[in-house]
């Protein structure tokens, strides 16, 4: 820690109170999985089901910021481990903020992931593995990415130079390789309600 002489400030509205205007708890949704495995588009399916059910959500995406916040890093081990530091911190403020933060990340170390559980309360990190084959997220290839992996044109590229690291317990696993995005959508909403973290019934209350 470089910063000293910093004090912590209270906001004046709680986190608790947030949730209970929004009828919904705050949550991390920690989508993981190798590249072309279906994270972003989960999350983002995710996003509009829990949306029209009247949740506050926020969709937070690997590729998108590192047009920005994460600009400054690459892909090497340090540079991902940092990545998932700061998106782990932004994730957390939104939690405090009353949000479902959906976040869509490879997150291939497993230390890094978990570090980002340890930062928040029990209960707010809601790990989702994004199961499919290398096979078939090189079949996709919708980036045209690991063709160039393949070719070496792209270094420490995960799944072909570089390790993904699955996850041992994961809240909830999604077979994203083989299973249609639908079928996806109605698991993760489900565990949702399972894990009381949202309540159909409350959420349509005027
Ligand atoms: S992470 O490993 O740090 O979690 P992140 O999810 O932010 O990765 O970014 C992954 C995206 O960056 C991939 O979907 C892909 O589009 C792009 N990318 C570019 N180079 C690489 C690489 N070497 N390994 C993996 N993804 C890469």
């Amino acid at each position: 820690m470089k910063s000293t002489n910093v004090v912590w400030q209270q906001t004046q509205v709680a986190r608790a109170e947030r949730e209970r205007q929004n009828k919904h708890q705050s949550a991390i949704l920690w989508f993981t999985g190798l590249s072309g495995a279906g994270k972003s588009t989960l999350a983002a399916a995710v996003e509009v089901r829990l949306h029209e059910l009247g949740c506050r959500t926020f969709v937070i995406d690997g590729d998108n910021v590192r047009h920005g916040l994460c600009g400054d890093l690459g892909f090497s081990a340090a540079d991902r481990t940092e990545n998932i530091r700061r998106v782990g911190e932004v994730a957390k403020l939104f939690t405090e903020a009353g949000v479902i933060a959906l976040t869509a990340f490879i997150s291939p170390f497993r230390a890094d992931r978990d570090r980002v559980r340890q930062l928040v309360a029990d209960g707010d990190f809601f790990e989702i593995y994004c199961k499919a084959d290398l096979a078939v997220c090189e079949s996709r290839d919708v980036k045209g990415l690991y063709q160039k992996a393949r070719a070496g044109q792209i270094l420490e590229f995960t799944g072909i130079s570089s390790p993904y690291e699955e996850p041992a317990k994961p809240e909830l696993m999604v077979e994203t390789g083989s299973s249609s995005l639908e079928s996806c959508v109605d698991t993760v909403v489900n565990a949702l309600i399972h894990h009381g973290i949202i309540q159909p019934e409350t959420l349509t209350q005027p």
